[in-house]
């Protein structure tokens, strides 16, 4: 990051070839994000989105921002799943999951920011996941990133499921011991790493409540994450 860099300067999304390389994903990212932050940092436990995964995929299912692949790849054989779309910025995190999953189903691969239209119908898929992507996105809230909630909605056939989570840094329950502090910190002083200083628990929750039905929004907070769980 050049010293004179500022979060102002960077707007829109952007790819990040140097974060998502293949070597990131293929020795770095398992060990060192989905280990040890998510535990030790973020305070989720992987056994809920590994759960999420399990419980919740559908037949044709969109996964946004697949990074490496780890949890889609460790989804049950004898889950529901036969068409997969895998839609992400950067194109290396498409690579490596789709050759993870190729062998399993369908894979279709749509390279492009999460938060442009999808080039996928109304109503035609029966699943979205996105896990751990939004705090990435460029924007000053959650509300600069509602249109990943938006295309959710859309693109799921009645009673079709979108579940996810993401780091939140402020809103009811949200608490951040010294290691997320610091990390957060860091990484929003990073070019085109986090973005999530403005982003909130309750302004997510009433993102996801505009877009589905509030009675069909099932959201908690744990350590400094929101996870969701939704019905179309
Ligand atoms: C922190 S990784 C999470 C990976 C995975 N979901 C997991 O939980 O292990 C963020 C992912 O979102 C993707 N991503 C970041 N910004 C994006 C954007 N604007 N549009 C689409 N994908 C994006 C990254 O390339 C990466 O695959």
């Amino acid at each position: 990051m050049p010293e004179n860099w500022s979060p102002a300067e960077l707007t829109v999304n952007e790819k990040n070839d140097a974060l998502y390389s293949r070597t990131v994903l293929a020795r770095l990212y398992t060990p060192v994000v989905i280990r040890f932050s998510h535990r030790f940092a973020w305070r989720v436990s992987n056994s809920v989105l590994h759960r999420n995964h399990r419980e919740h995929i559908g037949q044709t299912h969109v996964t946004v921002g697949p990074g490496n692949g780890y949890f889609l790849s460790k989804v049950p054989a004898d889950a529901r799943l036969r068409t997969l779309h895998l839609l992400d910025i950067n194109r290396t995190c498409l690579d490596i999951t789709e050759a993870r999953m190729r062998d399993r189903c369908e894979v279709h691969t749509h390279e492009q920011d999460a938060l442009k239209p999808w080039p996928l119908a109304d109503a035609s898929v029966d699943s979205v996941d996105s896990h751990m992507v939004m705090h990435t996105f460029r924007g000053n809230s959650i509300h600069a990133k509602a249109a990943l909630v938006a295309e959710a909605a859309r693109v799921l056939k009645p009673g079709g499921r979108f579940f996810g989570c993401t780091i939140l840094s402020e809103g009811t329950g949200i608490r951040k011991n010294w290691l997320a502090r610091r990390l957060m910190a860091v990484y929003n002083g990073r070019k085109n790493t986090f973005s999530n200083a403005g982003d909130s628990a309750d302004d997510l929750r009433a993102v996801l409540e505009k877009h589905f039905a509030p009675g069909n929004v099932d959201f908690r907070v744990d350590g400094c994450v929101g996870i969701w769980v939704v019905t179309r």
